[in-house]
């Protein structure tokens, strides 16, 4: 999968990983590598998510109701939204966790109606995950758990292990890679949770406030590596409370939900005119 100047052996392999702006640019110079080995099988349609008259409820309470907006393949769309607006249901129905029974949705080609259980995992190898809470198993390794994401896809082993400790590094996790992520403190597990929602290199990434617990520089840090896998043509939905983060994309469109509605939605740069549903 990496050739020559392999990102993953060099002699800095065992150095501290310190936030600086010269390290941050070679980070991102390893990415560059890393992504332009990662070959995608590609969505056909120019549209990467189309969710029509959605709504979603927990019993009485409707937590979405009657929501569309479409999201186009390589845009990167931030949810915003007062806690409790919706913003987790919503990514937690695009990923298949929740069923779509009210509305239409579709995701990287799957239509989310009537999705069958054997199809989850198909949409799952195309969709990589942030959860809120993470969902990193605290009894495996640093490494194991990002792993999981491509022992699901058949890797081989050699193949494997190169792209994991690639992005392990990336993360700033190097020296961790074989703690088990019980001993990791809450930055350190959502930057794992990270990993592994990137190291197969998925046509969508879900992030579900991604940098919760992570302090401004490393914020920075990782949004400059979401923002290197949108530009290498990555769709992204990212939910966040933080200007901070908001103003680390301004290309990016902003969907602003409020008690389960869309309120704003900003400008697309891909319409949805000629799009054919998936
Ligand atoms: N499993 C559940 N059972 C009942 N109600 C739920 C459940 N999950 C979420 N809700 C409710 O649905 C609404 C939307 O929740 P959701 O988690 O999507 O909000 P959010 O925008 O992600 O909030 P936050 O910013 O706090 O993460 C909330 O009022 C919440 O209480
Ligand atoms: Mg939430």
């Amino acid at each position: 999968m990496f050739s020559g100047q392999s990102i993953v052996t060099t002699s800095e392999d065992k150095d501290q990983f310190h936030f600086k702006a010269d390290e941050t640019l070679k980070v991102i110079g390893l990415l560059q590598v890393f992504l332009q080995y990662c070959v995608q099988a590609g969505t056909k349609s120019r549209m990467m998510v189309k969710v029509d008259r959605l709504s979603y409820n927990f019993g009485a309470y409707w937590a979405l109701k009657d929501i569309s907006f479409t999201l186009g393949k390589g845009e990167f769309l931030f949810l915003t939204g007062h806690s409790g607006a919706g913003k987790t249901t919503l990514l937690r129905m695009l990923y298949g966790a929740l069923p779509v029974n009210r509305g239409r949705a579709s995701v990287a080609g799957f239509q989310l109606n009537n999705l069958r259980k054997r199809q989850i995992p198909q949409l799952r190898r195309k969709v990589g995950v942030v959860f809120q809470d993470f969902k990193i198993l605290p009894k495996r390794t640093v490494f194991d758990n990002v792993a999981m994401a491509l022992e699901v896809r058949g890797m081989p082993r050699m193949n494997l292990e190169r792209r994991v400790r690639a992005i392990v590094r990336a993360m700033g996790l190097e020296t961790k890679s074989y703690s088990t992520c019980e001993r990791l403190s809450g930055g350190e597990q959502q930057r794992v949770a990270i990993a592994r929602s990137m190291v197969a290199n998925p046509e969508l990434i879900l992030a579900d406030e991604p940098t919760g617990n992570l302090d401004f520089d490393l914020t920075m840090h990782l949004m400059d590596i979401f923002k290197q896998f949108h530009t290498y043509g990555t769709s992204v939905i990212m939910a966040t409370h933080s200007r901070e983060v908001l103003d680390c994309v301004p290309e990016a469109r902003i969907l602003h939900l409020q008690d389960g509605c869309i309120v704003t939605d900003g400008e697309s740069s891909i319409n949805e005119e000629n799009e054919e549903d998936d």
